[in-house]
C-alpha cells in the first residue's frame, strides 16, 4: 500500500520554468510528438505555402509564415488581422490537425489554462538570420485565452518582457520540443525572437519552425 502512496511523488514532473505570472516554459513538452508534428507541417505547407508577409509599414518580414485552422494571421499594407481565407489561394486555410489541438490544450492546462480551444495556428519558419521584433499578440478577439508556442528545429533566443515595451526582456534559449505558454497577467507581454544562429538540426536542417496556437475569433 505504501508503494502506491509514493507513486505520484516519483512520477517525473514535466520540467516547468516560470517566466512571469501566467507564463511558463515547458521544457521538452512536445519532444515525443515532434517527428509526427513535422510530417503534418509538410502536409499543411503543401496546401498553404510559406510566404514572407509585408507589414503595414512596408517592411518584408524575415520569418516566413503560413497558417492552419479556421482562422489565419495575415499582414499586408492594410494592417494585421485574422482571415478565414488564405490570401494566396483565396481558399480556407488547411484544417488544424486534431493531435495538434490536443497537444496545445494539454500544454495550456499544464500552465493553468483549462479548456483551451485554439482556432488558429500560425506556422513560422526561421532560417539563420531570421528574427521577430518585439511585439504583443493583440489581434485576437479576447485575451482570456493564452498563447501556446511550440518550438521545433534549431534553437532560438526567445525574448520575453512585460506589457511595457520599454522594459528590457529576459532571454530564454528555446530548444526543439520546448513549449511556452503565456496568458493571464502575461497575455499582452512583449516578446520576440533574436536573429537565428547558424546550425544544423537532425530533423529540420538549417531551420527553426515555431507553431503558435491562438484563440483568435
Ligand atoms: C510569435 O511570436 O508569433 C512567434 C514566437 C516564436 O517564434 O517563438
Ligand atoms: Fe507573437
Amino acid at each position: 500500500m505504501t508503494a502506491n502512496l509514493f507513486e505520484d511523488i516519483d512520477a517525473p514532473e514535466p520540467a516547468r520554468e516560470p517566466l512571469a505570472p501566467g507564463a511558463v516554459l515547458l521544457r521538452g513538452f512536445a519532444c515525443e510528438v515532434a517527428g509526427e508534428i513535422l510530417e503534418a507541417v509538410n502536409g499543411v505547407l503543401a496546401q498553404a505555402p510559406l510566404r514572407h508577409l509585408v507589414t503595414p509599414g512596408g517592411y518584408t518580414m524575415s520569418v516566413a509564415m503560413s497558417n492552419c485552422g479556421p482562422l489565419g494571421w495575415v499582414s499586408d499594407r492594410r494592417g494585421y488581422r485574422y482571415d478565414a481565407l488564405d490570401p494566396l489561394s483565396g481558399q480556407p486555410w488547411p484544417a488544424m490537425p486534431e493531435r495538434w489541438k490536443a497537444l496545445a490544450a494539454r500544454a495550456a492546462a499544464q500552465a493553468g489554462f483549462e479548456g483551451f480551444e485554439p482556432d488558429a495556428c500560425l506556422i513560422n519558419q526561421y532560417l539563420p538570420g531570421s528574427k521577430l521584433s518585439l511585439h504583443q499578440d493583440r489581434d485576437e478577439h479576447d485575451f482570456s485565452a493564452p498563447i501556446v508556442s511550440v518550438s521545433l528545429g534549431l534553437p532560438a533566443v526567445f525574448l520575453f518582457g512585460s506589457e511595457r515595451r520599454t522594459d528590457r526582456p529576459q532571454r530564454y534559449c528555446l530548444q526543439h520540443g520546448d513549449v511556452v505558454v503565456w496568458g493571464g497577467a502575461s497575455r499582452l507581454a512583449f516578446h520576440g525572437v533574436a536573429p537565428l544562429a547558424d546550425g544544423e538540426h537532425s530533423l529540420l536542417g538549417q531551420r527553426r519552425i515555431n507553431l503558435t496556437f491562438r484563440r483568435a475569433g
